[in-house]
């Protein structure tokens, strides 16, 4: 049995990322309005697997017999100033989920629950996957600078992003 305690932790953390999803579905409209599909395109599959993510966790409160409960998603950001502010953006956004993460897992150690803290490895080892790939844009992004064609480089390489299923099979 979930503590009362590690369930609200829980429904904090499907918000989050319900959250995460939202700042993700905000940086697709921001490429989008800027002519940068391809960076729409790898930002619309960023906010899926956010929902993937808060689904685990739901999915997980609902088989050890806890209630879900789902509160009011704040406003995302919506102006950016440029490609690479948008990216630096989400790696600030994805260290401070690590934090969360991290927290949760501190959160059943304490509360002895086994179960939570298997769930919360595989979180764990997403995290460091969701800062590398911000990360590594940041990095090419600066590349790039103010230089256009490189930039149109880019977003066609950033188009050829697969869903997750497809990447984990390749
Ligand atoms: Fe759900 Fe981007 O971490």
């Amino acid at each position: 049995m979930l503590s009362k305690k590690l369930q609200d932790a829980i429904n904090e953390q499907i918000n989050a990322e319900l959250y995460s999803a939202y700042v993700y579905l905000s940086m697709a409209a921001y490429f989008e309005d800027q002519n940068l599909p391809g960076f729409a395109h790898w930002m619309r599959l960023q906010h899926d697997e956010e929902q993937v993510h808060a689904m685990k966790l739901f999915d997980f409160l609902v088989d050890r017999g806890a209630r879900v409960v789902l509160k009011a998603i704040d406003a995302p950001p919506v102006e950016f100033e440029s490609p690479l502010q948008v990216f630096e953006a989400a790696l600030e956004h994805e260290r401070k989920v690590t934090g969360l993460i991290n927290d949760l897992y501190g959160l059943a150690l304490e509360e002895g629950d086994y179960p939570t803290q298997v769930l919360l490895q595989w979180f764990i080892s997403e995290q460091v996957e969701e800062e590398k790939s911000a990360d590594d844009i940041v990095q090419q992004l600066r590349l790039v600078g103010d230089y256009p064609p490189g930039l149109l480089m880019l977003d066609r390489e950033m188009a050829a992003r697969q869903p997750e299923s497809e990447e984990t099979e390749a």
